[in-house]
């Protein structure tokens, strides 16, 4: 065993990092100094120590994200029969075309100083993709199959004193997902050192069955390891502030109830994210055995056809959603919060009120957020239960693993106040047949009984069969994966009284790209290459005139009517809210687009077109007025090339160089889309300057904005999303590059090769620039402007002081801006 320790020393890989204690509890979070290898290895060369072929990595970590891009990597031939394709076609991109098939391992030591035979240890994964096993000290601690979820091992039989090898391995199988997964331990690792009386772990379960301005109850129940112990409890405001105490009685079992008062509670909403702290204390014989906060939201959540349908504390709320899937762009998988903080400010200026963690279980972070920030949040368990989507999928471990995915889901995230629903499902093929009845019915009931204040929904696609089965009758609240021609006999059928529009439009766009003539274009997934080229050209690029769409979705429109004249709809959740890696409709077949183009916002997060159209309703206190197209049409002098406007105001007038084009009023006009955007179809295109001018409902001018034609490229402009960052080593700033002509004006085609410098308490993390053809690594400090546009990363150190980026390029000014870390 010396030698073995001495090994270990050896290795470098000894560290400890951030620890808490209190009342006997420690917790560690295991982040650095690991070291990664990516191929599988027996246990002698697990043990060995040479580290040649070892790579020191942080976790969060992706091994895949560095690419490079492939299209070989992962190309799935077949038909998907889920989107209704006739024939088998070759598949590029679907996951992203970056390496993360195949097996990885992580390893790094850990020391338990404070071990005792009365301790219990602890090691907690917030997910690890996929399949892990993990072993201590080369013996099997445990494993689990799903790569999203929560778990954690008891590993005190496997702890010796000193020094232990921690290793974990880590398998994606070709064939598994339908966008890209990432790869490796992407989310939090920590070690928990307990007393053995002590809480069990997510062992909280806090609720609030009674609200109301004057008083709410707060509920309890901790279970717990001891017998003869009491739970002393303070609940403390958002400042601290203690607002109850409590003293459990002593008990004998595994669990204490407690039943808490809050006088004049500070309501979590949407508006108003309040939240207060729980300090569990667990005394025994008069001892502190074990300690523990928990974070909890005082609200109240209702779902009543007669009361109009979903309540947020008395008051009807509809979900203005969007999906995500869970990786971060150029980041890949490996979480971090300030991405993530990122996405969710982008989205709350939309008026977003709500996310769905499309389809899986959502990182611990992005809960946090979502109460901090006022966030309703749909959180998703699986994509496939039994039956197939694909070979190597869930499918393969829903029967032994499904209950225990639940509960872990259940358990690790009950006590976010942003959690108002669950989803079992998405688009299970198990619609089909009696059978899918039962599974759908005996996963429902294992949430219930996990969780008996939340309803559950599984989005649906294949509406007409669940009708029929009874299988949307059966969930706690149906959802509807688009299907819009099919809400009004779902509505009659099933017996809820209401409908979610769980999954919605899936329209498809490229920021800055614009296809003529301007006219819908619904996907026909049984077309050949050949006819597609014919229809969209060779630049795989999808318009942001925002009028195309997928063979079995539509356009925001459609969403919009059902949200708007159907009372008992509860709301949408579009895909999606930004871009995301793999699944790149309708260009799966066409390398090399590897990322979606679903997005409301790009791959690098800046805001389509689209994101102005949401706005302009969902967004009811800040003005929108966004014009579209840009004004750089050369060749197109004299030809009709529509202007389409998208805002909260119902009419306004638009000139092209001070000529008026006519006055457009929301709701005049053929189609769907007038009731929503304004849009002037007719308009000539020639140089200079377009204006809109908006009014009021009593015709008054109320806003103007324009647009024009933009000069030579000339320099490069700068903006940080945060001037001021933490000088924690994870904290970001994501500066936007554009390429200006003199004026100041985007030039909407400028693709220039663009460098980038990072100096001082920084460092580059990451760029991109929304294109999902582009092959150019996220990680290396040059990319071409895409549209005139691209997203620079940057990331604090340990240290205080200031970052500097420069940006430079051929012909161009250098820029450069400074973020301070503190
Ligand atoms: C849905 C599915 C999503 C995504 C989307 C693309 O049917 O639930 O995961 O594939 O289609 O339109």
């Amino acid at each position: 065993m010396k030698h073995f320790i001495i090994q270990l020393i050896f290795l470098g890989l000894i560290s400890t990092s951030c620890m808490e204690q209190a009342g006997g509890r420690r917790v560690e979070l295991l982040d650095n100094n690991w070291q990664f290898i990516n191929e599988d290895i027996d246990g002698a060369e697990l043990l060995d120590c040479n580290t040649d072929n070892w790579e020191i990595v942080t976790i969060p970590h992706d091994w895949a994200i560095k690419g490079p891009f492939d299209e070989d990597i992962d190309k799935q031939s077949g038909i998907i029969r889920q989107n209704n394709e006739k024939i088998a076609t070759q598949k590029t991109g679907r996951t992203g075309a970056l390496p993360h098939v195949g097996v990885g391992w992580y390893r790094k030591t850990f020391t338990v100083p404070d071990y005792t035979a009365s301790k219990r240890v602890l090691l907690t994964f917030d997910g690890a993709m996929s399949q892990p096993q993990v072993f201590i000290n080369g013996k099997k601690a445990g494993e689990w199959k799903n790569g999203y979820n929560y778990f954690y091992f008891d590993i005190s039989q496997f702890v010796q004193a000193g020094d232990n090898l921690l290793a974990v391995r880590l398998e994606n199988q070709p064939y598994s997902s339908r966008w890209y997964p990432g790869a490796g331990l992407y989310r939090k690792v920590q070690l928990i050192v307990k007393d053995e009386v002590s809480f069990k772990h997510w062992g909280h379960f806090i609720t609030t069955p009674q609200v109301s301005n004057e008083s709410a109850t707060v509920n309890i129940r901790s279970n717990l390891n001891g017998k003869g112990v009491y739970v002393k409890t303070l609940i403390k405001d958002a400042d601290g502030n203690i607002v109850a105490r409590h003293q459990s009685e002593v008990s004998d079992g595994n669990e204490v109830e407690q039943t808490i008062v809050v006088q004049y509670p500070a309501i979590w909403d949407v508006d108003t994210p309040n939240l207060y702290y729980a300090e569990l204390n667990l005394y025994k014989n008069g001892v502190l055995k074990d300690q523990e906060t928990v974070r909890f939201g005082i609200r109240k959540i209702e779902y009543n056809a007669d009361k109009g349908g979903f309540l947020l504390n008395d008051k009807v709320t509809k979900f203005k959603g969007v999906c995500l899937h869970h990786d971060l762009g150029p980041l890949g998988a490996a979480v971090n919060k300030a991405a993530l903080k990122r996405q969710l400010t982008i989205l709350k200026d939309m008026g977003c009120n709500a996310i769905r963690s499309s389809h899986n279980m959502p990182s611990l972070e992005q809960l946090e957020l979502c109460d901090e920030m006022g966030f309703l949040f749909l959180a998703e368990s699986f994509d496939e239960w039994k039956k197939p989507k694909m070979q190597n999928g869930y499918n393969l471990f829903f029967d032994e693993w499904a209950e225990k995915d639940v509960v872990n889901l259940v358990h690790a995230t009950r006590n976010h106040p942003c959690i108002v629903m669950w989803s079992a499902g998405n688009e299970v093929p198990d619609q089909w047949g009696k059978e899918g009845v039962e599974r759908a019915r005996w996963l429902q009931d294992i949430f219930h009984r996990e969780d008996p204040t939340r309803p559950v929904t599984v989005g649906m696609d294949q509406v007409e069969a669940t009708m029929k089965s009874g299988f949307g009758a059966v969930m706690d609240i149906p959802g509807l994966n688009y299907r819009v021609h099919l809400y009004d006999e779902a509505y009659e059928k099933f017996p809820q009284g209401m409908l979610l529009g769980s999954e919605t439009a899936s329209t498809v766009s490229s920021r800055g790209f614009y296809r003529f003539p301007v006219k819908p274009i619904k996907d026909d997934y049984n077309a050949s290459i050949a006819q597609k080229e014919a229809i969209y050209g060779d630049t795989y690029q999808c318009s942001s005139y925002d009028l195309e769409y997928c063979g079995w979705s539509n356009l925001p429109e459609d969403d919009f009517v059902l949200q708007d004249d159907k009372p008992w709809v509860i709301g949408e959740f579009v895909w999606t809210g930004f871009d995301y890696l793999g699944e790149p409709t309708p260009f799966d077949q066409f390398w090399p687009s590897r990322s979606s183009y679903f997005g409301i916002c790009d791959l690098a997060g800046i805001p389509k077109d689209r994101y102005y159209l949401y706005r302009s309703r969902w967004n009811t206190e800040d003005e929108t007025l966004h014009i579209l197209p840009h004004w750089n049409w050369e060749g197109r002098e004299g030809e009709t090339t529509p202007v389409f406007v998208y805002t909260n105001y119902n009419s306004a007038e638009l000139f092209v160089n001070g000529v008026s084009q006519g006055i457009q009023t929301k709701g005049k006009g053929k189609t769907l889309q007038h009731r929503y955007r304004l849009m002037w179809m007719d308009v000539k295109y020639e140089p200079g300057t377009i204006k809109v001018v908006a009014f009021d409902d009593n015709g008054k001018v109320v806003a103007e904005k324009e647009v024009h034609t933009a000069g030579k490229p000339h320099h490069i402009e700068l903006s940080a999303d945060r001037r001021n960052i933490h000088a924690d080593g994870q904290d970001l700033a994501y500066v936007t590059v554009s390429v200006v002509d003199i004026d100041g004006n985007l030039c909407p085609y400028a693709n220039h090769q663009l460098e980038f410098e990072v100096s001082g308490a920084g460092q580059f993390k990451a760029v991109c620039n929304g294109d999902a053809t582009s092959l150019e690594m996220f990680h290396k400090p040059t990319m071409k402007a895409f549209n005139g546009q691209l997203v620079v990363t940057v990331q604090s150190m340990n240290e205080t002081g200031d970052i500097q980026l420069k940006v430079k390029s051929e012909g161009l000014k250098t820029a450069s801006i400074t973020i301070k870390t503190k």
